[in-house]
Formats: structure tokens, sequence, C-alpha cells
């Protein structure tokens, strides 16, 4: 056995490649499962107990020995492909040109510039949740179907710990942190765990707005989504609002926006019916306040949330929703003359 490896250890020195390829023939041969120094590792279990010591030592040392070896030949030919000498300094040089900003940050910053134009300050809150943060407070019944493990993805098996599903939670953090007025919105990343298509992703963007004082009620809430739809999608825009449910809202709504590409009149984009959802809404349930330690017999508010994916959908008619995840410059560069 220790002829044999002093053997393969010559043989190791004298390697040599001229290309990636070689170099894998070589570690093959050698170092893959049924290569030469893999099979004495096997055979290793026959040798007598007294000689294992040693030939233990010079078998590691082999193998140390090759993988070096392979290191400095792979390294060599890096050299090569990074030599320079055949540069031509000088050529002019070619302008890369600008980037352009990813359109849900576009939409995003929007988004936040017109709810920061009525006062709303950023808050922002960990992707990586508790199940109260993110259902609990916001009063999901413990067997809502929102938990399930179809719907949430869930860290280590751990069924407290999990990636949030709607941005919700970051108003649950303020609410328990914060003393009223409260007056947030909240950009951020969610997962769900959806099967990727071109109209479901298994993470996507929101936008979550929360205000919390004394006597605020619904019609506040109807003025700031009209003023919100008329600076986004242009003045002639109207709102109707149908009812809904939420469970951390009530009553709750979901918001529809006239149709801005045939204004109202029906289009195959809006089905013909001259409307389109775009967010959900409503008055924060006196629950969500008492669990959050804000006093429901004080103060009330409202909260609406909606995904900057389907506003940027309805704002530049992008009709799959993976091209926002896929970083594919063709699709990039044309954004670039918005800002
Ligand atoms: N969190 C909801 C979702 O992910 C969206 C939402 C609806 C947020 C109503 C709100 C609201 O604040 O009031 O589907």
């Amino acid at each position: 056995m220790i002829e044999r490896i002093q053997h393969l250890l010559t043989e190791v020195s004298n390697w040599s490649a001229k290309d990636a390829a070689e170099l894998e023939a070589l570690r093959l041969k050698y170092l893959s499962k049924k290569g030469e120094i893999s099979l004495l590792f096997n055979d290793f279990r026959n040798v007598p107990s007294e000689l294992k010591k040693e030939v233990g030592q010079r078998l590691n040392e082999l193998k140390t020995q090759a993988h070096e070896k392979l290191t400095d030949l792979k390294s060599s030919f890096e050299q090569q492909d990074s030599d320079t000498s055949d540069l031509d300094y000088s050529r002019s040089i070619q302008n890369g040109g600008l980037g352009a900003r990813h359109p849900l940050s576009i939409v995003k910053n929007e988004i936040v510039d017109i709810f920061a134009r009525l006062g709303f300050t950023i808050a922002e809150g960990p992707e990586i949740e508790d199940d109260w943060n993110v259902f609990g407070a916001l009063n999901f019944a413990p067997e809502h179907p929102a938990r399930d493990m179809q719907d949430t993805f869930f860290i280590e098996r751990n069924p407290d710990i999990l990636l949030r599903t709607h941005t919700s939670s970051v108003q649950t953090r303020v609410m328990n942190t914060q003393e009223p007025p409260i007056r947030i919105i909240c950009p951020g990343r969610v997962y769900r765990n959806e099967a990727i298509s071109y109209r479901a992703h298994c993470f996507f963007h929101q936008v979550e707005a929360l205000y919390i004082n004394k006597d605020v009620s619904f019609a506040d809430l109807k003025q700031v989504l009209l003023y919100f739809a008329q600076e986004m999608f242009g003045s002639k825009t109207k709102i109707r609002l149908r009812p809904s449910y939420f469970p951390f809202t009530e009553p709750s709504a979901e918001m529809d926006i006239s149709c801005h590409i045939c204004g109202g009149k029906g289009c195959p984009f809006c089905k013909h019916t001259g409307w389109v959802e775009i967010l959900g809404c409503g008055m924060v349930d006196p629950a969500v306040l008492e669990n959050c330690g804000i006093d429901s017999s004080v103060y009330s508010g409202y909260a609406l949330g909606m995904g900057i994916e389907r506003i940027t959908n309805l704002k530049y008619q992008v009709k799959d929703l993976r091209m926002f995840s896929e970083n594919d410059v063709r699709f990039l560069d044309q954004f670039k003359s918005a800002y």
C-alpha cells in the first residue's frame, strides 16, 4: 500500500494539463468516487492496525498534494486567460451608458412620494417575522387559511418564524412601539408559497399605509384614496369602493379605479367593466388597536395595502410578472426615460 501511495505521489507531481478539460480528466481519474486515490481510501480498512497510523497519514498527504496540484494547474490557466499582453490600449472607450431604475422602484417611489405629500413617513420592518406580527395581532384566527403551509413560508419548520406574507406586519410593529398619531407608509417585499407563473410569484412587493389618530373616519380614508388615485393615474380617474373582508379592518373595502386605458368605457384590459381593482383598505379593527396597546375608545384609524407589481402593470402593461425578477436588460432598458 505504501509503495502504491509513493508511486501515485510521483505521478501527481508530474501531472500536467493544457486546459480545463485535461484538468478535469485528471480529477476524474484520480479523485472522483472511483478514482485511483479514492479507491486507496476504500482499501484502507484492510490495512493491519499497527500500520494504520502511518498509512493514514501518507494517504491524507497524497490527497492534499493532489488537490494542491489541481489548484496550481487551474490558476496557471487563469493567469494565461488574464494575460493582457494582446490588449489594444489605443482603442477608444465605449461608453456603457447609464442604467435604468427598475420599474418596481420607479412605481414604489411614486407611491411613497404621493403619500409623503400628505404627511406620511416611511416605516420598515423585517422580512423574517413572527406569527404575532404577521397574523396574530392582526386578528387572523388560529385556523385562518392564510397561515396554511401552502401560503406561508416557514423558517426551519418553526411555525412561529416565517417570511412575511404582507407588509401589514409593519403596522403591528409600529403600533406596538409608537404612540398615536401614527401616519406611516410601508413599502417592502413579501413572500407567498405560490407556483411561479406569468400572474403569480413566490415573492412580490407591497405598500401599506396606516393612519391612527383621534376621530379618524371612513371619509378621511376615502379622501386619501381619491387623492392617491388621481395623482397616480391622472386627474380624471374615478374611484369605486366595494365592500370586502380583511381580518384586521372593519369595515373593509376594495378599491377600483376607472380603467385608465379606455377611460371607463370598457376594453379588453378591464374586461369590459370600465373598472380595475387596485387595493384593499378599511378602518383598523378596534381589536387590532387593543392587541397593539392602543386605546380603541380614544383612537381610530384606517389602513390600506396595495401590490406594487399590480400598480406597475396598470401603468406599464407588463404582461408577465416574471419579467420583474429576471433582470433582462432589454426589458429594464425600456424604463430609462422614467425616474
Ligand atoms: N394585507 C392585505 C393583503 O396582503 C392587503 C390589505 C388589505 C392591507 C386591506 C390593508 C388593508 O392595510 O386595510 O392582501
